[in-house]
């Protein structure tokens, strides 16, 4: 039997294109099969663009940030190179550009970072609108009440604690075992947690340090091998209310000593 003459593209009755099978109904519209066969070809062209475009918004949801611990929206980061800086910060004076000077330059250094302040810091830090600014570069809340029994943990663990600026408040709290809020209460296990090195900067004035425990909490802190950034040179203390108005943290300094106590801990490990 001779096969009827069928146009190329097309089998009896039937038209073939890689979008699939189409009857020739479709030319009612007055639209030709190879037309109608392009718009459908568009159709999944678009289909799959949107299909790419869906998964790399996913995975770059499940990439940002850094470090492996949870994230706010259940996404997971990946840990900074250099691991997981512990940052703790309270309600003292200087405590406002903590993100720029010593949040952000730890991340640039590599660390992944987790804050969190005392429920004194928290208050201060939110009324400006730093606390939301600090979750955004950092990737974790930052936290300033301890979660519920119940609840994930919200930071990865540390593998260094900085506390800065601490007040006097948070010199002596954790140099007496005091852990009576999150920031304690992470400070006051670090301090006797092997192998985690913890850098303190006291923000004190000279009244702070002429209090008659303060030198006692000193040592304390320095017998737990806490690097204590304190002296005439790094941080010149002034009567109360003698200083200046505004006077930028040895950010630096912290910085230095963060990886000089991390450098010493990885040439020494246990
Ligand atoms: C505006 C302001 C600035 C302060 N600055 C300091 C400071 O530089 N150092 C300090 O030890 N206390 C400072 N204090 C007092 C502490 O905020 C106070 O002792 C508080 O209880 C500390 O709480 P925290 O250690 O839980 O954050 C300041 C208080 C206010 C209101």
């Amino acid at each position: 039997m001779e096969k009827e003459a069928q146009p190329p593209g097309t089998v009896k009755g039937t038209t073939l294109c890689a979008a699939g099978p189409h009857t020739p109904s479709m030319r009612t519209t007055g639209t030709t099969v190879t037309e109608g066969c392009r718009a459908v070809r568009k159709g999944f062209r678009d289909q799959q663009r949107l299909l790419i475009v869906a998964v790399v918004a996913v995975l770059l949801c499940c990439t940002a940030g850094r470090g492996d611990g949870p994230m706010r929206g259940g996404g997971t980061v990946s840990a900074g190179s250099r691991g997981v800086l512990g940052v703790v910060s309270t309600a003292a004076d200087g405590v406002e550009p903590l993100r720029t000077g010593l949040v952000e330059p730890a991340i640039a250094l590599g660390w992944q970072v987790a804050v969190t302040l005392t429920p004194n810091a928290g208050q201060w830090l939110r009324a400006n609108g730093e606390l939301d600014r600090l979750e955004a570069v950092t990737g974790l809340p930052v936290r300033d009440t301890p979660r519920l029994p119940t609840e994930a943990r919200p930071h990865p663990v540390a593998n260094c604690y900085v506390v800065a600026p601490a007040s006097a408040n948070h010199v002596a709290k954790p140099a007496t075992g005091i852990a009576d809020n999150q920031a304690l209460t992470q400070v006051s296990e670090a301090l006797g947690t092997i192998g985690v090195p913890v850098v303190v900067f006291p923000q004190v004035n000279a009244a702070h340090v002429r209090h008659p425990a303060w030198d006692r909490h000193i040592a304390a802190l320095r017998k737990a091998d806490v690097e204590v950034i304190h002296g005439p040179d790094v941080w010149p203390l002034h009567e109360p209310r003698e200083g200046p108005a505004v006077r930028q943290l040895p950010w630096t300094a912290i910085t230095e000593s963060i990886q000089h106590v991390t450098a010493r801990a990885a040439r020494h490990p246990l």
